[in-house]
């Protein structure tokens, strides 16, 4: 049987990644990070002085894509992939608040999208490769097999970033990620390009009070019975 195409979707720190990780891990599949993409561009943008105080001119941004290549490199020490921006593994300088306060506004223009979605469909054209992000099973793979959206409450979702946050020893209350964090997905939602929605035929996740072990149990499950419906069709 052909190996399947699975697109996570969802909110800002719903464990999407996480998930998403776990599942390619399990089944063998390439998991692929669409949110580093467009961090990976950002990073670009700010490095360039192209995108400056949260402002920048588009333009300008567009003009600059031509200059941006982006790919992910297996590391076996790490065991995972990592992100390559124009050669240089950047996987560590995109994961900041200063690259997630300004991801919002790169990732609604439209050329960036358009770029980055064309390779993203590269990615999953031999099928074995679950990624993650905001419009995979709406845009970049609307015929992926697999669909699952990721939800979890507000408060929880802020606890987990908070905490993620600290490690990396970063300075901020747990008030103030909860509003970044609605500010984002406020942002993701009402954008005029590809809006972060549910797909009609994803299945919902609401991992509030699930903990990885259950999640993935969850998921798996919804593979194998996807994957018994596939075999009965041939
Ligand atoms: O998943 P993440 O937090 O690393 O994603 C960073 C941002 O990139 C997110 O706020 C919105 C944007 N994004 C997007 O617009 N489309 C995707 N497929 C993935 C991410």
């Amino acid at each position: 049987m052909r190996q399947l195409t699975i697109a996570i979707d969802g909110y800002s720190s719903c464990g999407k990644s996480t998930l998403a990780k776990e599942i390619a891990q399990k089944l063998n599949y390439i998991y692929a990070d669409s949110g580093a993409m467009y961090r990976a561009v950002t990073l670009h943008m700010l490095n360039k002085g192209i995108l400056k105080d949260g402002a920048f001119i588009t333009a300008q941004a567009v003009q600059e894509l031509k200059d941006i290549n982006i790919r992910f490199e297996f590391d076996s020490k790490v065991n995972r992939s990592e992100t390559y921006l124009n050669g240089i593994n950047v996987e560590k300088d995109i994961r900041n608040s200063r690259i997630t306060k300004h991801v919002s506004v790169i990732s609604a223009v439209k050329e960036v999208r358009e770029k980055l979605v064309e390779i993203q469909q590269e990615m999953g054209v031999e099928g074995g490769v679950v990624m993650d992000g905001r419009d995979i099973g709406t845009v970049v793979f609307p015929n992926a097999e697999i669909k699952l959206f990721m939800t979890a409450s507000n408060q929880i979702r802020a606890e987990r970033r908070y905490k993620e946050l600290k490690e990396k020893g970063e300075n901020i209350s747990l008030e103030q990620v909860a509003t970044d964090l609605q500010k984002r997905d406020h942002y993701d939602m009402n954008r005029e390009i590809s809006p972060l929605r549910k797909a009609e035929d994803a299945i919902e996740i609401d991992n509030s009070e699930l903990d990885r072990t259950h999640q993935l149990e969850l998921a798996l499950s919804i593979i194998d019975k996807k994957k018994v419906q596939l075999e009965e069709k041939v």
